[in-house]
């Protein structure tokens, strides 16, 4: 964590020039003229590989996204098995998989089959057989019960319908000791992530977090642009 905190300033000035385009997610139709209804989801199909390549995997992404200082943080091991939930095109997939190492295991778990796919080919490609793609239901992750230390969430809790809810299902999956881990966009203006009008508050996620019968665990703000929050069930 004291990389990141050393890094952060430089990382802001460095990412607002590069990265001005980056992780920006489109418009749905529904989402009105600037409203800020917190607690609506947001739907919009992420079904585009090679699109969401660019985006989610821009090189310029690292250096704000400090993908390995969270993984640090959130002190994943070799062996565990970790879920990358809304895993997108694999970004964060494959770095917790080098984490695990080839005795731990990583869900890369997606609602969009196309994204699914192509988390496949990318850990053949890479070498990772500890990484298992995994086609989710919007309201169902479709991982084992009780087969998983980790849940990382990044960029997608705003995207689930019906949280509370869900959050029963991400209980199940825990083994004891398991955590989830939340990382999204602050609110407000900033060179990447949703427009403002997408974001949910972190007092937010706790709320529902609470709700749904998980208790705050950890959290850091040294990601320059998103907060993270660690849950584990009461
Ligand atoms: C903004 S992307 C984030 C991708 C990735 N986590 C990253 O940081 O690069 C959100 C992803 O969540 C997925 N998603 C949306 N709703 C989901 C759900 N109910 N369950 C699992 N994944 C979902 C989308 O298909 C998309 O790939």
């Amino acid at each position: 964590m004291s990389t990141i905190r050393r890094l952060a300033p430089a990382i802001v000035g460095l990412a607002a020039v590069a990265s001005a385009a980056l992780a920006q997610e489109p418009v749905p139709p529904h989402a009105g003229a600037g409203g800020h209804d917190h607690d609506a989801t947001v739907h919009h199909r992420f079904d585009d590989v090679e699109r969401w390549s660019k985006v989610f995997d821009d090189p310029a992404r690292d250096a704000w996204q400090k993908p390995e200082d969270l993984i640090r943080f959130l002190a994943v091991k070799p062996g565990q098995a970790v879920a990358d939930l809304g895993a997108g095109t694999g970004y964060f997939t494959t770095r917790l998989a080098r984490a695990v190492g080839p005795s731990g295991k990583v869900f890369g778990v997606d609602i969009e089959p196309t994204l699914v796919e192509h988390i496949r080919e990318r850990a053949a490609k890479e070498r990772l057989p500890q990484i298992v793609a995994v086609l989710a239901a919007p309201d169902d992750p479709k991982l084992p019960e009780h087969g998983v230390d980790l849940i990382l969430v990044c960029d997608t809790w705003h995207h689930i319908d019906d949280r509370t809810v869900y959050l029963g299902k991400l209980a199940r999956v825990l083994r004891s000791g398991g955590r989830v881990a939340v990382v999204d966009y602050r609110p407000g203006d900033q060179p990447v992530g949703p427009p403002p009008e997408h974001k949910l508050p972190p007092e937010r996620v706790v709320e529902e977090f609470q709700q749904g019968g998980f208790g705050l665990a950890g959290r850091s703000e040294a990601l320059p642009y998103q907060y993270v929050l660690v849950f584990a069930p009461r």
